[in-house]
């Protein structure tokens, strides 16, 4: 008589990718304080997973392990636990559902590559389909404009043109792959501290407070800002090299201004042969293009031996959103 077999482990595991923006073009700051975005996102392969279990009714925990684990709050603000308990108020039925959640880190925390986003939109999916819930892409991508400004696109993946807040995402057409390699930092960047020092720059630049004051409300009158359509041009054909030229990131002085240091890593990229080099998101990880992956493996070794980062990684972009992987 055969044996029995074990039993099947209850969950659901999800894998969500990293991003990069390409392009990250900001307004000035809006009523309500977030500032207006033209953005292209890229995700990347390198992903956190997200496992989610049933637990008793109404019960929600979250454990953190692998890099930056340490630095992941476990409290009710974690990012994972504030999406499937969202979820649930929306679509369970009164105080019925529960979860454990188990979060894999890969991506570094407060690194400008939207690690907190991912495990956000990884809980999303992860719950949705261990909770049998009848809820499609559409649905969950509401929630996750909720949850935050890259919620969306982790969801979604790819290549994609983001606008709002960075929440409205869409596709865009962008041919052939590319080879990232990912510089990380030794401190991470406060994304709101980020922003706070561009407004402040912007301030300073047009000429002190008053006059700062004066640029931005004139600002809020002004265009809307918009991806550079080199970029989009690059990307249209599939040319690295006229990608790596067009890379923008109105954060990066910012950045810059919170962390010197990076201002050498991004020299060094480029003079290690990158074609392009520019700070993720709001910073600290330092992104260059490289023509191969060949050129992107000489890169790693070259800026690992620099040694003026915490790591290096190589990934490639681009790649698909969240995904249930067992
Ligand atoms: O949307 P999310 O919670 O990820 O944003 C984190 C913080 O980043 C916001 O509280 C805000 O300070 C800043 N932010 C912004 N404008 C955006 C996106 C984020 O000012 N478009």
């Amino acid at each position: 008589m055969a044996s029995a077999l074990p039993p099947e482990p209850v969950g659901v595991r999800v894998r969500a990718p990293a991003k990069i923006n390409l392009a990250l073009c900001v307004g000035p700051p809006r009523q309500d304080g977030y500032h207006p975005l033209a953005t292209v996102y890229q995700a990347v392969s390198l992903y956190d997973e997200v496992h989610a279990a049933w637990a008793e009714p109404d019960e929600y925990t979250v454990t953190v392990s692998g890099e930056g684990a340490d630095l992941v709050p476990t409290d009710e603000t974690n990012l994972a636990l504030r999406a499937a308990r969202l979820l649930a108020r929306t679509y369970g039925e009164g105080d019925s559902l529960g979860a454990g959640l188990s979060i894999k880190k890969s991506i570094p925390v407060a690194g400008g590559l939207a690690g907190g986003s991912a495990n956000g939109a990884a809980a999303l999916l992860a719950c949705a389909v261990l909770w049998d819930l009848d809820v499609g892409l559409e649905e969950l991508t509401v929630l996750a404009a909720q949850l935050g400004s890259d919620v969306p696109f982790a969801l979604l993946g790819g290549t994609a043109l983001g606008s709002g807040r960075g929440e409205q995402v869409v596709p865009v057409l962008a041919r052939g792959g590319y080879h990232w390699v990912l510089a990380f930092g030794h401190h991470g960047l406060s994304t709101p501290a980020v922003y706070r020092r561009h407004d402040q720059m912007g301030a300073r630049k047009a000429g002190g407070a008053a006059a700062g004051k004066l640029s931005q409300e004139m600002a809020g009158q002004a265009r809307a800002p918009e991806v550079p359509p080199a970029l989009m041009n690059a990307l249209r054909v599939g040319d690295p090299s006229a990608v790596g030229a067009a890379l923008v990131n109105d954060l990066q002085p910012a950045a810059l201004d919170l962390q010197p240091r990076l201002r050498q890593v991004l020299e060094a990229g480029v003079e290690y042969g990158a074609l392009g080099a520019l700070v993720s998101g709001s910073g600290p990880t330092c992104a260059f293009l490289a023509a191969s992956e060949a050129a992107a493996v000489d890169l790693s070794v070259a800026l690992s031996a620099d040694g003026q980062c915490r790591a290096v990684r190589r990934a490639t972009g681009p790649v698909t959103g969240a995904r249930v992987i067992g």
